[in-house]
């Protein structure tokens, strides 16, 4: 994780009365699968106390105003008055791709109009035609443009976020988008985990050679990004005009090579059979629209966490969304992200995504809750330090204006965050 520069005087004792429900979400340290998901720990008229950045104890409120801890430090103690409202912990927004310039409005209109994603990428529009702008930018815009999204995330509950490169696909430009990724953490209150996805597309100088393009990311760019240590994960397009699965697999390999893990985005318009995939051990595969029957029991018992994309299907206009209910009742971990992107998935909202989760893949809103915090951690393997209210644990929450918690998904495409708590810090939202 990247962690930032911020200083300020806020008393490291904090403690957080009056919470009408919380949500702890404590458990072991895996992800959760089947009817576990539904489990968030709901404990009513709570408290929480942290220090030093971490939680400390969280419970009844009873219990937690006879601490000795709350004794010993009454006189340091700073508060936050959550007033009967919903506190959760901070949403981890496990897959986006912050570093792009612009919005895609021509594809957007082109959609509109009946044309499908795919067909759009091949004629040179897609993720292809966000390559000349972030060629173009310098590291320092590139910067500015992935903080505005971070704070964006930050003002909707989301405090740890996977960040991928995937718009310079050359060694320079990547490189510049990882830079770009690390500057803008420094300036966030958040933890960010950064994601090498120079396998997006083969872009324009590659078209009659795409082996050529491999062998660089292989032997170049991975090596030089780990040696800088300027991502944790490496990513692939594995998909029809993107990658194939033979390239995922070298790909992969050069990653394990080079000490880093792996994740996929696979199965969003075609099926890929996984078994071979899942030999690397990836963090996640994401997307998942379409699995097979046969690597729905595989996943059930891999520690490879699925990362569902319903943003991607909104927005794409798609009927169908990835089939949720098939894969948590076959005991896969699934989790939930924005996919934030300027071609499929423009939003910065986690509630957002786990309102169409609730709406069209019949989560329910304690599932989607899971799937966004503890098993979204799992998914960055950060469950030790993220995605739950444990003593140890980082104290990053998110106090939501609502009496019960499933109206996080119930409202949708309106913003009832009121409070950040980041690192045991509050944060200033101004801009809400
Ligand atoms: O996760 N599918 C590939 N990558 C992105 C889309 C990127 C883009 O269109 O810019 C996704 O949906
Ligand atoms: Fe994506």
């Amino acid at each position: 994780m990247i962690r930032n520069r911020h200083r300020d005087r806020q008393s490291p004792y904090l403690l957080l009365p009056n919470i009408g429900q919380l949500l702890t979400l404590r458990g072991d340290s895996t992800p959760r699968r089947g009817s576990a998901l539904n489990e968030v720990n709901l404990i009513q008229d709570a408290a929480v106390l942290c220090s030093g950045g971490k939680i400390i104890a969280a419970g009844p409120q009873r219990e937690m105003l006879r601490h000795p801890w709350v004794k010993k430090n009454r006189r340091k103690l700073a508060e936050i008055d959550c007033r009967g409202r919903v506190v959760l912990p901070a949403f981890v927004d496990c897959h986006t791709h912050p570093v792009f310039v612009n919005p895609r409005l021509v594809d957007f209109e082109k959609r509109i109009n009946g044309a499908h994603y795919e067909e759009i990428a091949a004629a040179g529009g897609g993720i292809r035609s966000s390559i000349g702008p972030v060629r173009e930018s310098s590291r320092k815009a590139l910067s500015g443009k992935v903080q505005v999204a971070l704070e964006a995330m930050l003002r909707q509950g989301t405090a740890t976020v996977e960040a991928k490169s995937g718009y310079g696909l050359s060694a320079k430009d990547e490189i510049k988008s990882l830079e770009a990724i690390r500057d803008a953490a420094q300036h966030w209150p958040g933890a960010v985990s950064p994601t090498l996805l120079a396998a997006h597309v083969v872009p324009p100088e590659f078209t009659e050679k795409p082996q050529a393009y491999v062998e660089l990311i292989c032997e170049e760019l991975i090596p030089a990004v780990a040696r800088r240590k300027l991502a944790h994960y490496v990513d692939v397009f594995c998909e029809r005009g993107a990658f194939t699965l033979e390239q995922t697999h070298e790909i992969f390999a050069a990653a394990h090579r080079n000490g880093l893990d792996t994740r996929a985005h696979v199965c969003q318009f075609t099926p890929t059979l996984l078994k071979e995939l899942l030999a690397y051990k990836p963090a996640s595969l994401d997307h998942m629209d379409c699995v097979h029957q046969d690597d729905v029991a595989l996943l059930g018992q891999s520690r490879t966490v699925a990362v569902l994309l319903p943003g991607a299907s909104y927005f794409l206009g798609h009927k169908e969304y990835p089939d949720a209910r098939r894969l948590i009742d076959s005991g896969v971990p699934i989790a939930l992200a924005t996919d934030y992107n300027p071609g499929t998935s423009p939003t910065p909202s986690m509630p957002f995504i786990m309102s169409l989760a609730c709406t069209h893949m019949k989560l329910t809103p304690a599932e989607a809750i899971a799937a966004g915090t503890i098993n979204a951690a799992c998914a960055l393997r950060l469950q030790d330090r993220k995605g739950s209210i444990e003593p140890g644990k980082d104290a990053d929450m998110a106090v939501f204006d609502v009496h019960d918690y499933r109206e996080i998904a119930y409202w949708f495409a309106w913003n009832r965050c009121a409070e950040m708590i980041v690192a045991g810090k509050r944060q200033n939202l101004d801009g809400n």
